[in-house]
């Protein structure tokens, strides 16, 4: 869980309003191409055929084995990448006006031709080209082509989807499957978020403790719902790293699929992970039984040449491993209070002139970014590094909507836009009961590929400065793969079509049809992307069930910092009740409920671990007094002030993560509202309402 100052909304169903003239039926290309000219005919390419490419061109021959694997897996014709009966040819073109990343496809009765002048443009166009033999409704045999001619480019250089690798740790084979999915659709940066409070998960030569130490914590979960060690009798540890030689398959897995990875090494805040291993990096120690939490932690790196020499330590390696021309240093939520508390921080400060923390970490960040600039390198950070002022060439990425990236290119300073609201990915894609565990807001498909990433009141020249776009893939709530695929996609299907296709050449309503036929490719693929995305409407009460309500069901009291939570288990137990809860005041509404011949209640809640760093904000979430020892439920007429109609002790769980309650209630007929909360005289744990039900006299 990030940015509690996020200010939550709902952006159900937006919808994208359709500009400009109809466009004849789209082909089922996405991203869609920037120009495209259909001809009269087409090009019938047999079940198998060749491809051919130039002579000693070993990326085109890289793409041509590509293409021919990819076909096979989608049960298209059989490419034999050769000289001989070639249908398909990949030419090396000399025109610059296509950039790195463009290229043109041509397809006549003789052959299709992939034409480009970059390796990027000629991967780009043989995706392309796959899209067009994905054989429709699994038919086999030739595949009929339309004849046209494809000049293509990307409207943003920055195609970017972020995954967290440090909140969950993901296996290098989903690295690559996910790479493979983003390369389809044409996204071309992998940000790799490495480090984090709760884990470091790339290992540093001169720095054991790292890798031993940093990068392993106990897994989220009530005390006795830990994953106890039947050998060691103590919690299983959660967590591990990447070896070098893993990470340098990922980074030559990417390039070969014209992506770039970005890796993310964070400062100087969401840095526990780095100084529990090594308690001298920072001012403070680190308690490890708080490292398994969510949340913003106040740890912060000390500013000294200690710290930043092992900083620069780190980025010399990861500079190593990671070719491309960003590095990313974090930047974001460093909470300051630890530097305001130390004597020898505040003494940097008055001997470096500066003003304050804030100018303190401009300090740093502007040390960080001249050494990765003297090693050829670009800094790029979250838009809290504009506080205090940016490093010379600094990039900035935008996540408290676009206002930092706004300030940013005004400026002159290139900026990636990724505003929370819609691309903070670890949001529900659906409201729809039975989700898997996200963040509580619900950003719909239809809300990624309704922006527009233009920002307002930017000149041509501050507009040039807009790198593009990016998705965030956040863990805390994705504990498991599947989880990452179905939040991804197809959302990153969309993001991708505004980060490549002209704003003027996009259309919602096409969009979803050419979408279709490429979710049904992905599974065919193994992917498992979220169908509930087409149809993101909340799961209707049917008449038989009049009387009940699952969380989702219901309406939260207040919109602070929802969550689509599971209840604590085992890490090997996939499927729990998921339950959607404001943490900050954990109380729901069940509004105008029919109360005629209701004479009980019934409930499920999970009991939840208070496992969220929120600092002074602790003291906004609301207790109340227990009577018994895990608390009461309380059903309030009316609303929250009103009368409890009903309520009642709250069990034991044990080993079930769900409680069930119940309780009689007095008749009262009509319809009304419903407030639901618990009693808690303390933050841990608390209960989560799962579902609840009025019953009849006949049921109880
Ligand atoms: C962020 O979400 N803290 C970048």
């Amino acid at each position: 869980m990030r940015a509690l100052s996020f200010l939550p909304l709902l952006i159900a169903g937006a919808v994208f309003a359709p500009s400009g003239a109809a466009v004849a039926a789209p082909l089922p290309l996405t991203p869609y191409p920037a120009v495209v000219r259909l001809d009269p005919g087409s090009l019938s390419v047999p079940a198998a055929t060749g491809i051919s490419t130039p002579r000693g061109d070993a990326p085109a021959a890289a793409d041509a084995r590509w293409l021919a694997a990819e076909s096979a897996r989608i049960g298209g014709p059989v490419l034999h990448p050769g000289p001989t009966h070639t249908a398909i040819a990949f030419v090396r073109g000399k025109d610059p006006s296509l950039g790195e990343e463009g290229y043109r496809l041509d397809i006549t009765a003789h052959g299709a031709i992939i034409e480009a002048a970059g390796d990027a443009g000629l991967f780009h166009g043989a995706a392309t080209l796959l899209q067009l033999l994905t054989p429709e409704d699994g038919s086999t045999g030739p595949v009929h082509l339309p004849l046209l001619h494809i000049e293509d480019k990307p409207r943003f250089a920055w195609r970017g989807l972020m995954l967290d690798s440090a909140r969950h740790m993901q296996s290098v084979g989903f690295i690559e499957a996910l790479i493979d999915q983003m390369a389809r659709y044409k996204l071309n940066v992998f940000h790799w978020h490495l480090t984090d409070d709760q884990g470091w998960r790339i290992p540093i030569d001169g720095y054991p403790r790292l890798t031993t130490v940093g990068a392993w914590r106990v897994e989220a979960g009530l005390p006795h719902r830990l994953d106890i060690d039947r050998k060691t009798g103590k919690p299983r540890l959660y967590g591990g790293f990447y070896g070098k030689a893993e990470i340098r398959r990922v980074v030559a897995y990417a390039r070969a699929r014209g992506i770039e990875v970005v890796p993310e090494i964070e400062m100087p805040g969401h840095a526990s992970a780095a100084i529990l291993a090594y308690p001298d990096l920072g001012l403070r120690p680190v308690d490890p039984a708080t490292i398994g939490d969510w949340g913003v932690f106040p740890n912060l790196y000390a500013p000294n040449d200690h710290s930043l020499g092992f900083l620069e330590t780190v980025l010399t390696q990861v500079m190593d491993l990671f070719p491309g021309r960003y590095i990313h240093i974090g930047g974001d939520e460093a909470v300051k209070d630890v530097w305001k508390a130390s004597p020898e921080v505040q003494a940097k400060i008055k001997a470096l002139g500066l003003k304050d923390e804030d100018a303190l970490q401009s300090w740093f960040i502007n040390r960080i970014g001249r050494f990765l600039a003297t090693h050829g390198r670009r800094l790029i950070g979250w838009d809290e590094i504009l506080q205090g002022g940016l490093p010379d060439g600094a990039a900035v990425m935008s996540w408290h909507g676009i206002a930092g990236a706004v300030e940013a290119a005004k400026m002159g300073h290139d900026a990636v836009l990724t505003p929370g609201l819609p691309f903070y990915f670890d949001n529900a894609v659906s409201p729809a009961v039975g989700e898997p565990p996200s963040r509580g807001l619900v950003i719909p498909l239809s809300s990624v590929y309704a922006y527009d990433p233009a920002p307002v009141g930017l000149d041509a020249a501050a507009l040039g400065h807009i790198l593009g776009v990016q998705a965030n893939l956040w863990t805390e709530h994705m504990r498991l793969e599947t989880r990452v695929e179905h939040l991804a996609f197809p959302r990153a299907i969309a993001l991708a079509e505004l980060g490549w296709t002209p704003q003027a050449q996009r259309r919602w309503p096409d969009f979803l049809d050419r979408l279709r036929p490429a979710m049904r490719r992905d599974e065919a693929m193994g992917l498992k992307p979220a169908e509930s995305a087409l149809d993101p409407r909340p799961t209707p009460v049917a008449d038989a069930h009049a009387h009940a309500r699952d969380s989702h069901q219901l309406a939260l009291c207040t919109n602070r910092v929802s969550l689509n939570l599971e209840a604590p288990g085992p890490v090997a137990v996939e499927a729990r009740a998921t339950h959607l809860a404001d943490i900050m005041n954990p109380c729901w509404l069940w509004k105008d409920a029919d109360l005629s011949g209701v004479t009980g209640v019934r409930l499920t809640a999970g009991l939840m671990p208070f496992n969220v760093q929120i600092g002074a904000d602790a003291a906004r979430i609301p207790l109340s007094p227990a009577l018994t020892p895990n608390g009461e439920f309380e059903v309030r007429l009316g609303g929250c002030a009103g009368p409890v109609i009903a309520g009642g002790p709250m069990p034991d769980t044990g080993a079930d993560p769900e409680a069930h309650a119940s309780a009689a209630l007095a008749p009262s007929a009509g319809r009304h509202d419903l407030c639901i909360l618990f009693t808690r005289p303390k933050l841990d744990p608390w209960w989560a309402l799962g579902s609840i039900n009025l019953t009849t006299g006949a049921q109880r």
